[in-house]
């Protein structure tokens, strides 16, 4: 049976749906891992995905939320953040690729892709010239996944959660390029 997979913008209306999938996907991105702190990462889901931080958030101008839905349900979401950079990348007018986060059932079905075409499309749009992201050192499966749509890594980040600071790394990528992340 044939999927109708969607990417839209997200907005206010949004905010609890994006509470909970965004709570759901990253615990079950790094729940598993054994170098996870679980008080700390506990302590992170119960401060990030709160329905008023992502109103927040959804109102901020220099936000923009893509949201992914198979047959409307929610499969994934993007988050960028205009303007934002770190030591390390190279640009005159960054964009930063704050997450990424699919559900799990929807891991590896192209959804990842369909989010980072339109994240460089909305780049595109608003004239940024370097998309960046930082990514956790143990998280190997989306390093791969940046390295294929032709990120590089450029630099260290300190990422703090809870008690915890994690180095974690810095890839950027062109926002244009002549190859389109559809084409790889
Ligand atoms: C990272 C993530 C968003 C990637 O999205 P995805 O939907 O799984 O990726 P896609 O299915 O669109 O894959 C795109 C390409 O990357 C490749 N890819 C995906 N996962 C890969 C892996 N583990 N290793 C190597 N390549 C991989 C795919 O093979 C695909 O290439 P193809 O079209 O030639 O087959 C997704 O895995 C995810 O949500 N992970 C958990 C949350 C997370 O870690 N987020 C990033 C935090 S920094």
């Amino acid at each position: 049976m044939n999927r109708t997979i969607a990417v839209r913008f997200a907005g206010a209306p949004d905010a609890a749906l994006l509470a909970a999938l965004g709570r759901e996907t990253f615990h079950d991105a790094f729940a598993g891992h054994p170098l996870m702190p679980p008080d700390d990462l506990a302590r992170y889901l119960d401060s990030a995905f709160t329905v008023e931080r992502m109103t927040a958030e959804l109102n901020d101008s220099r936000t923009i939320f893509l949201l992914a839905e198979i047959d409307g349900e929610a499969a994934g979401y993007a988050k960028l953040e205009r303007g934002a950079t770190t030591a390390g990348v190279t640009a005159e007018n960054p964009i930063k690729l704050k997450r990424i986060y699919n559900r799990q059932k929807f891991i590896g079905v192209g959804i990842g892709k369909l989010l980072m075409t339109r994240c460089l499309e909305e780049a595109a749009a608003g004239n940024h010239d370097t998309i960046w992201l930082t990514v956790w050192q143990h998280n190997l499966r989306a390093q791969d996944f940046y390295r294929k749509l032709d990120f590089v890594e450029c630099g260290t980040f300190d990422f703090e959660l809870g008690a915890t600071v994690f180095a974690d790394k810095v890839f950027e990528r062109p926002v244009r390029l002549n190859r389109s992340v559809e084409a790889i």
